[in-house]
């Protein structure tokens, strides 16, 4: 990481939750007053689930314009939506079947597509129609909200694969052959034209590669997080104590 982002630290994963939630729900009202709807990309695995369930609650639920609200998933498994393994599944049970948004407004990542590459051309289409273009001319999202892998992948862009050169798909697919399965991800150039892209990382277990992605040298294996670079956007990294355990000025 060459220039410094926003690294926000909390005490705990569920304050880091509570941080990223008043993040997003600022950017959701700045965004619908600013441009009359709101668009987000979920994040997959674990760590989210605390924050789907932090949105869902409650007063947090009003929060959010729900009925001026896009999301999309950053990346999916190759499993049926309905598989526990499927990202999308882990998003509706922790928020979306909680939360006033129109089903036509949700758009599952379809990773497990008989045609892969078809597929995947077409959610990108779908994005391109329904999110408005940034000045580069890829569709602007407001919110990329990423987590990050012990090996520094995020979404599904493992280190050492391809796909981390496209630079002309916005949404690819492709067989990871660490995990021995096809994933579907966004690609850097969907990320890098987000508005806010908001990297929620919690737990020991991160601490030395958030270390090293966000540290002054260059890891000798390049970690994917660490190539995130924000066109015209910014990038924040909420932390909680566990994973800011390596970094310097230790956390408010
Ligand atoms: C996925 C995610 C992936 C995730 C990291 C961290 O599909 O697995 O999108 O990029 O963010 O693997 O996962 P945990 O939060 O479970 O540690």
């Amino acid at each position: 990481m060459v220039d410094r982002p926003n690294v926000i630290v909390k005490r705990t994963p569920s304050q880091a939750s509570t941080e990223a939630f008043q993040r997003i729900a600022k950017f959701a009202s700045d965004a619908v007053e600013q441009r009359g709807k709101f668009s987000i990309a979920l994040a997959g695995g674990t760590t989210p689930r605390m924050l789907y369930q932090t949105m869902a609650q409650g007063g947090n639920a009003e929060q959010i314009p729900w009925d001026r609200t896009d999301v999309f998933f950053g990346d999916e498994r190759d499993v049926p939506h309905d598989d526990v393994e499927s990202n999308y599944h882990m998003a509706q049970r922790a928020l979306l079947d909680h939360v006033p948004i129109q089903p036509d407004r949700v758009y599952p990542m379809p990773a497990n597509a008989e045609d892969l590459d078809s597929a995947a051309a077409e959610y990108e289409q779908t994005i391109r129609r329904v999110v408005p273009e940034g000045p580069d001319g890829v569709p602007q999202l407001d919110v990329v909200l990423l987590g990050m892998g012990g090996d520094g992948h995020t979404a599904s862009l493992f280190p050492e694969t391809e796909v981390l050169k496209e630079d002309k798909k916005l949404v690819a697919s492709h067989f990871v052959e660490m995990l021995g399965r096809n994933r579907m991800t966004f690609t850097y150039p969907l990320i890098n034209s987000a508005r806010h892209v908001m990297v929620l990382v919690t737990g020991e277990d991160k601490a030395d590669t958030i270390a090293k992605a966000l540290g002054p040298d260059e890891p000798v294996r390049p970690l994917p997080i660490a190539c995130v670079h924000p066109t015209g956007g910014e990038i924040t990294f909420v932390l909680d104590y566990g994973a800011a355990r390596n970094i310097e000025d230790q956390p408010q």
